[in-house]
């Protein structure tokens, strides 16, 4: 562990940096995401680290929170994820037109077209009742796509199916069951799903209108799906900033299967999806790079002699992060903000902050700082009294500068 990597390191607090800025402010708090920025992180990278006009890339872009502080600030941003749900969500965060949907055919939808997802698992997650009315929904929005109705309708089919609300992965919890067997006793579905929906498209609305208030330029390209795993960048690019799945803390896709079916996707292209999961995905996906960091084999050999098998996750877990900053990195120009807790593998937590500086002034950037964020009430995961899950107890960001 190098010292020079201990010395660079300063306790900060973003959320005091910015007191007035809350972490759904404009449209971040749209739709949730597990693990999502807080945008305080974004704007505190910007205003220190960025130009006027610039341009950001984020690999693991997520819900898009670098992407609506980048036009906030009038800078340019692409952002990207494996989860496909990125490009609807930022179309939607970032959406600036006055263009309004026709509700009334909502609103009777007695002929109209039906929208059946291709998924084969989704007759499990839906009571019957409701699924014939959102089938119904989905069909009208098909023939009419609007930005801001596809995240209330996303927001009215995770309302009305057994997932649970509150836990990111879909999980049918007791509470939900006995919930939707409430709502099945009570009769007029229709009215519920609906009125349900007219709220839902008011919040959505609600946040459009704020995001639209702050807004001050520029451009940002959004790109999800499996297409992104091999993305190379044609022209340097002046900043990257990210925060990359945080060890085994979460499953991406999996928690967004139900939005995955109803955009349209079949079980063979979620599997698919799935396999490219950061630390889940299998040896053969990851790219062939040599991490150069002591650190990282202090902690391969403690992980190894705790849990063999681990140590595969390990493995795959830092060689498919390192080695996304290694194929962006070369284009980046300045500097390069990486967002990151420690969380544990098998009880063992590795310190991200330090292997991923210790690989990248291998490969041609300078460690400038590690910012240290003291978690206070960050919702890595709903619904859970530990608000540090997984031994998580700081979040570092580090800064690096390209040696150029
Ligand atoms: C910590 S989250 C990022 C959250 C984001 N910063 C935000 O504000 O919403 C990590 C992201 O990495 C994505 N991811 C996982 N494996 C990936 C891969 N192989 N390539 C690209 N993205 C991946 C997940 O889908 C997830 O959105």
């Amino acid at each position: 562990m190098s010292n020079i990597t201990f010395e660079k390191r300063v306790v900060i607090s973003f959320r005091d940096k910015y007191p007035r800025l809350t972490t759904t402010y404009a449209s971040h708090g749209m739709y949730y995401y597990p693990a999502r920025f807080i945008p305080q992180v974004v704007r505190f990278f910007i205003d220190k680290y960025t130009k006027d006009q610039e341009w950001i890339i984020d690999p693991f872009a997520g819900s898009g929170t670098v992407g609506v502080e980048a036009l906030i600030t009038n800078r340019n941003a692409i952002c990207l994820d494996l989860n496909p749900v990125i490009e609807p969500l930022l179309k939607a965060k970032t959406f600036l037109s006055d263009w309004y949907p026709n509700l009334s055919q909502y609103f009777n939808l007695k002929d109209a077209p039906i929208y059946k997802p291709k998924w084969s698992k989704i007759e499990e997650w839906y009571p019957l009742e409701f699924l014939e009315i959102l089938e119904k929904m989905w069909g009208v929005y098909y023939e009419n796509p609007h930005p801001l109705v596809l995240i209330a309708l996303f927001k009215v089919s995770r309302r009305f199916s057994f997932a649970d609300d509150q836990v990111p992965k879909i999980f049918r919890s007791k509470k939900k069951k006995a919930e939707i067997e409430e709502m099945l006793k009570k009769g007029n579905y229709k009215k519920m799903i609906l009125d349900f929906f007219e709220k839902a498209l008011r919040e959505v609305y609600k946040a459009s209108m704020e995001f639209k208030k702050y807004y001050k330029g520029g451009i940002c390209i959004a790109k999800g799906g499996i297409d992104i795993i091999n993305y190379e960048l044609d022209r340097d690019i002046n900043h990257l900033l990210t925060s990359p799945p945080y060890g085994m803390a979460h499953e991406y896709i999996r928690s967004f299967k139900l939005e995955l079916a109803w955009l349209g996707y079949d079980d063979k292209q979620i599997r698919n999806l799935g396999k490219l999961e950061i630390p889940y995905c299998p040896e053969e996906t990851i790219p062939k790079i040599d991490i150069q960091s002591d650190t990282y084999e202090k902690f391969y050999k403690r992980i190894e002699e705790k849990n063999p098998k681990l140590v595969k996750v390990y493995v795959k877990y830092f060689t498919s992060v390192l080695g996304v900053f290694d194929r962006l990195g070369k284009n980046v120009t300045d500097y390069m903000g990486i967002f990151v807790g420690n969380a544990s593998f098998s009880g063992v937590s590795p310190p991200y902050d330090i292997i991923f500086v210790e690989h990248l002034e291998n490969g041609g950037f300078e460690h400038i700082i590690t910012y240290v964020d003291v978690i206070k009430s960050r919702k890595l995961f709903r619904n859970r009294k530990n608000a540090s899950p997984n031994g998580i107890e700081t979040e570092c960001l580090v800064i690096l500068k390209a040696k150029r």
